[in-house]
């Protein structure tokens, strides 16, 4: 189950396969999930999640929410019930709060305590524990928000929230959905008028499911971005919310498909949220045999079945604008650029240094350990195609989107490839390894025949 605790690291190996074949759906969407955990917590009522990812990320994150008083638990039917508390009944927890792996599930929760009277101390792993927190502490503090952060505003920080916030306009100076989302939390419970301002658009799905909870919030489009206004301390009301399979999840399964010959496979009940279908666009534009089938509304998102065949792709140059509509699908999407003809150039990857690890050094070395030639620079990334001879050995730095996207370049590399250590994986797709083989996959330990 929570295969980050395992002591020692697990290798695996994935070798070229005959073609994929069959009908998936991947785990629920990742983003959604952590939101419905969190307005479900601070909701009058019970809110119902169907569909919910039950991944590490998550998981710390409904750990979270009992641990501040609004009880998150799994029932009989498979269904998570969350017994929310109101917009000011987050209390102190007893222990640190623990988010293991996971950015969203700490940023975003420091935004939801930010404005209540509470002390919580936010712990995480030795990724999250290197990753930038000035970005949400640095506009939480104009609501009155104080930290006690660690070198570098870092993890292990002890959030004091404010007893008396006063309301906040900021500008977003990364384009990070992460940081609007603590922003539009900590609004809830302060009186007036809060307003981020985002000059580039990012995923919406806070503004979206906040508007489904009856939060008071205004979206307008103006000439210097998007003005998302919420107005605080209106309670919010517990919903039924259904989540969809994760577009970022399906993106290794889809480019699986495209790169593996004699590949045709149906990846069923995705979530298509513009803001999230760059990877798809950009695919398509490759080259990539992608159809959008059933296409239909659910949840206040649009859905879709995606047919996915094996493709001849070609390189193309991915403009910076394109980065924060497919910013989890870089290393992915250099695994499927590593197959196609000619070049592939992606820029605006400056974000991708403070992920889960720094994803476009991690990416590059791992492509280049498989013999695919690169090039790059501080926000840039250019791999040459022609298809990855592989025999390389990754490094994924506790990174689960390196770990999945290099055991999808083994099923089409010439001869295998292998990861260091597959246990990130569990943070946000569990049973990636048994969909991939379900469908002809041959991915597995490494003194596996
Ligand atoms: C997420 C936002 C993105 C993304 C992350 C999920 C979210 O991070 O990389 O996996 O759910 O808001 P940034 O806000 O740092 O770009």
């Amino acid at each position: 189950m929570s295969n980050t605790h395992i002591a020692e690291p697990l290798p695996l190996i994935s070798r070229k396969a005959q073609g994929l074949k069959g009908r998936i759906r991947v785990p629920g969407d990742k983003s959604m999930s952590h939101r419905a955990l969190m307005f479900g917590a601070v909701a009058i009522g019970e809110t119902t999640i169907k569909g919910l990812l039950e991944a590490e990320d998550v998981i710390n994150t409904a750990k979270a929410m009992t641990a501040l008083g609004a009880k998150a638990e799994r029932g009989a039917d498979n269904v998570w019930r969350v017994q929310g508390v109101g917009i000011a009944g987050l209390r102190s927890p007893d222990q640190p709060l623990d988010f293991g792996n996971s950015g969203t599930g700490v940023r975003l929760a420091m935004g939801l305590m930010a404005t209540t009277p509470l002390t919580a101390r936010c712990i995480g792993d030795a990724s999250l524990s290197k990753r930038p927190m000035g970005r949400v502490t640095v506009p939480l503090s104009q609501f009155g928000t104080t930290f006690e952060a660690s070198e570098g505003n870092r993890l292990p920080l002890t959030l004091h929230g404010a007893k008396n916030p006063v309301p906040v306009t900021y500008t977003l100076p990364v384009a990070s959905a992460q940081v609007k989302s603590a922003v539009l939390l900590a609004a809830l419970n302060t009186p007036g008028k809060t307003s981020v301002i985002e000059p580039t658009p990012t995923r919406d799905h806070t503004e979206r499911m906040l508007k489904g909870f009856g939060a008071a919030i205004t979206v307008e489009q103006r000439e210097d971005g998007r003005h998302i206004t919420v107005e605080g301390q209106h309670e919010l009301t517990a919903q039924a919310i259904d989540v969809p399979g994760d577009p970022s999840s399906a993106a290794f399964p889809m480019v699986a498909a495209l790169i593996t010959e004699g590949s045709d496979i149906v990846i069923e009940n995705i979530m298509l949220n513009p803001t999230r279908t760059g990877l798809i666009d950009t695919l398509v534009e490759m080259g990539g045999d992608i159809v959008i089938e059933n296409r239909r509304l659910a949840g206040g998102e649009e859905v879709g079945d995606l047919h996915v065949r094996s493709s001849r792709l070609h390189g193309i140059r991915v403009p910076a604008s394109r980065a924060p509509s497919m910013i989890d699908e870089y290393p992915i999407l250099s695994v499927a650029a590593s197959f196609a003809d000619g070049t592939t150039r992606m820029e605006g990857l400056e974000e991708l240094r403070v992920k889960e690890s720094d994803r476009l050094a991690a990416v590059e070395a791992g492509l280049q350990a498989n013999g695919v030639p690169t090039s790059s620079g501080r926000d840039w990334l250019e791999v040459q195609g022609g298809g990855a001879p592989g025999g390389g050995k990754v490094t994924t730095h506790m990174d689960h989107r390196i770990a999945m996207s290099f055991l999808v370049m083994g099923l089409a590399s010439r001869i295998y490839t292998s990861v260091d250590d597959s246990r990130f994986i569990a943070t946000s797709f569990p049973d990636f390894t048994g969909l991939l083989n379900g469908m002809g996959g041959r991915i597995g330990p490494p003194d596996a025949k």
